[in-house]
């Protein structure tokens, strides 16, 4: 409850939590997967803490998200504010309680957008 509650606070806040730990880069990569569950409606406030210190330009962008009845919410359209310059494959939802058997769909899906 107490982790819920503080999540609904970092979104409204539009807080960017500190993370122990950057990725630098991502100049090696073409396509990138943006995957992780939904909260409130969209990522976690803490992905959005590495996404915006990376450039984006000329990159591709896939969203994968689990969720419990949301699908992905809104976190195409609040990937395309941050992720500027990238352009934006097909995003694919997964249903939590789906997450464990999920593979097959979630590879066929990845290689479907890269
Ligand atoms: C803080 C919090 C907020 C959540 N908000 C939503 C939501 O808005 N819509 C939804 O479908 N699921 C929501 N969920 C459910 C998660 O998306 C679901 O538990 C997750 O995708 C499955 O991954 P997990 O097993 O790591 O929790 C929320 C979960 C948490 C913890």
């Amino acid at each position: 409850m107490v982790c819920i509650e503080e999540a609904k606070k970092e979104l409204h806040e539009n807080t960017r939590p500190e993370l122990k730990k950057y990725l630098d880069s991502i100049a090696d990569y073409d396509n990138i997967f943006v995957c992780g569950p939904c909260w409130w409606g969209t990522f976690p406030c803490a992905i959005f803490s590495q996404l915006e210190k990376l450039d984006w330009n000329g990159k591709k962008v896939m969203p994968l998200m689990t969720h419990e009845g949301s699908g992905l919410g809104s976190c195409e359209r609040d990937l395309k504010k941050i992720c500027q310059g990238a352009s934006f494959g097909k995003g694919l939802a997964v249903h939590g309680a789906d997450a464990g058997r999920s593979e097959s769909s979630v590879a066929s899906w990845a290689k479907s957008q890269a």
